[in-house]
């Protein structure tokens, strides 16, 4: 009777890849681009040792992040399974292997569900966006019985742990060579030569604003702070002391933050076909009066479009529609924030707007800054430092989103 041996569907490695594979580390930091290979990369590595006879855990930031690598084991380990030499155990998120060797799969926002376990070598994909003490106060301490191995891969969030895990193992490599303990490596998405992901990589590049595209997709770590780029070379000139006369032709839109208790009213003339800023105007007073002004200003202006932002406003929306001003409200999520901060950033960044030189408007650019939120899901947030306004950076994004709102009839027919 011939007994044909299972077979084990593991992915080739490409060099780049093998090359973080087989080096001595125990502990491995891997920065690199959305695409890139990570769970591939550390996914196959994983399964060869748990079929060895190692204990192997697998940690993403959510369940949901580990559902590409459960569907990668359960393809490699088909043959075995079908021939009793591996088992899947769908309620305890494991595989385990007639060797003694098994994969556990561990959410990191349940650090809880992972205490007590002990493992050879723990895989951390996404690891910049697990908190720092999952990983020194859980996770660490699990390899320290058996002498095993932790392998960090993700694209960088920041300057969190996993920068000064990766700096760790930069200077380890420089100092110790091959005997470091620590190991770092930098890889880019376009290390990945398929031509879809090749394309997804140029396309997105011309999408989104370049600091991100150099986090996500280049594996850079970014330091939080400068956003807008270019702000000196995109201004105009002085700003004009009164309303500049409109042409036939012009199209001008408005872009309106309304002030609340300690910030002022701001208002951005914006000049559509010419990516400019005509006009600026702020102020401080009570809703009666708030309103009366934008009248006037709206009545000299004629805006194809106007944006204000209704978070917060419900009330003055209600009384600026009254007085028949032809708004579009604009509700602000963070989602919705970072759309039309995001297109601000591109414009800046490809000198497709000018501004004139007024200060306030200046230093709120310059100031204004991203920052990491705290927890799992590594969300950047957009505002002023603590104690900043950020009004005029708001109006004037209001101001380039009206551009895109669609044209009133009263404007065209006028
Ligand atoms: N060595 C390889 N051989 C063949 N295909 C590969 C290899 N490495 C990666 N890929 C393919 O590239 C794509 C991205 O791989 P993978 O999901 O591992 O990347 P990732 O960096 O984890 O992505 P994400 O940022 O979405 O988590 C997948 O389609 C994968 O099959
Ligand atoms: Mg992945």
């Amino acid at each position: 009777m011939t007994s044909k041996t299972p077979k084990l569907y593991l992915d080739v490695l490409r060099p780049d890849q093998w090359e973080i594979v087989q080096h001595p580390a125990k502990f491995k930091v891997i920065a690199a681009g959305r695409r890139y290979g990570k769970s591939t990369t550390c996914g196959n590595a994983a399964i060869l040792d748990a079929v060895n006879g190692r204990r192997v855990a697998w940690i993403t930031p959510t369940y949901k992040n580990a559902r590409p690598f459960w569907v990668m084991v359960e393809r490699a380990i088909r043959e075995l399974v079908g021939n009793k030499q591996a088992r899947i155990d769908r309620k305890e998120n494991q595989f385990t292997f007639s060797s003694g060797g098994s994969i556990s799969l561990f959410s990191a926002d349940n650090p809880q569900s992972i205490l007590g376990n002990n493992f050879h070598f723990i895989i951390i994909d996404e690891a910049a966006r697990i908190d720092e003490n999952v990983y020194y106060e859980t996770l660490k301490p699990m390899v320290a019985d058996t002498d095993g191995d932790i392998w960090m891969i993700s694209t960088p969030k920041g300057l969190n742990w996993f920068y000064t895990e990766y700096l760790r193992g930069l200077r380890e490599m420089k100092e110790l060579g091959e005997r470091a303990e620590v190991a770092a490596f930098h890889r880019k998405t376009s290390h990945n030569p398929n031509p879809n992901i090749l394309k997804a990589y140029e396309r997105v590049k011309r999408e989104i604003p370049s600091v991100k595209f150099r986090q996500e997709w280049d594996a850079e770590f970014i330091t939080e702070g400068v956003l807008f780029s270019n702000v000196d070379a995109n201004i105009y000139g002085d700003m004009p002391t009164t309303l500049p006369k409109q042409n036939r032709n012009d199209m001008w839109v408005m872009g309106v933050d309304l002030g609340k208790l300690h910030d002022p009213t701001v208002a951005v003339v914006y000049d559509v076909n010419a990516g400019r800023v005509v006009w600026i105007e702020s102020y401080h007073s009570n809703y009666t009066e708030q309103i009366e002004r934008l009248r006037t200003l709206v009545g000299h202006v004629q805006p194809a479009a106007m944006v204000v932002e209704r978070t917060g406003n419900q009330g003055v929306i209600e009384m600026l529609q009254n007085a028949n001003l032809p708004i579009t409200p604009f509700d602000t999520t963070n989602a919705s924030k970072t759309r039309i901060i995001d297109n601000l950033i591109m414009k800046f960044e490809r000198g497709e707007i000018s501004i004139p030189n007024h200060q306030e408007l200046i230093g709120e650019l310059l100031m204004f800054e991203a920052t990491q939120g705290k927890g799992s899901a590594g969300i950047v947030r957009y505002s002023a430092p603590r104690g900043q306004h950020d009004d005029h950076v708001i109006a004037l994004a209001l101001a380039v989103e009206a551009a895109h709102t669609g044209v009133t009839w009263e404007a065209i027919i006028a």
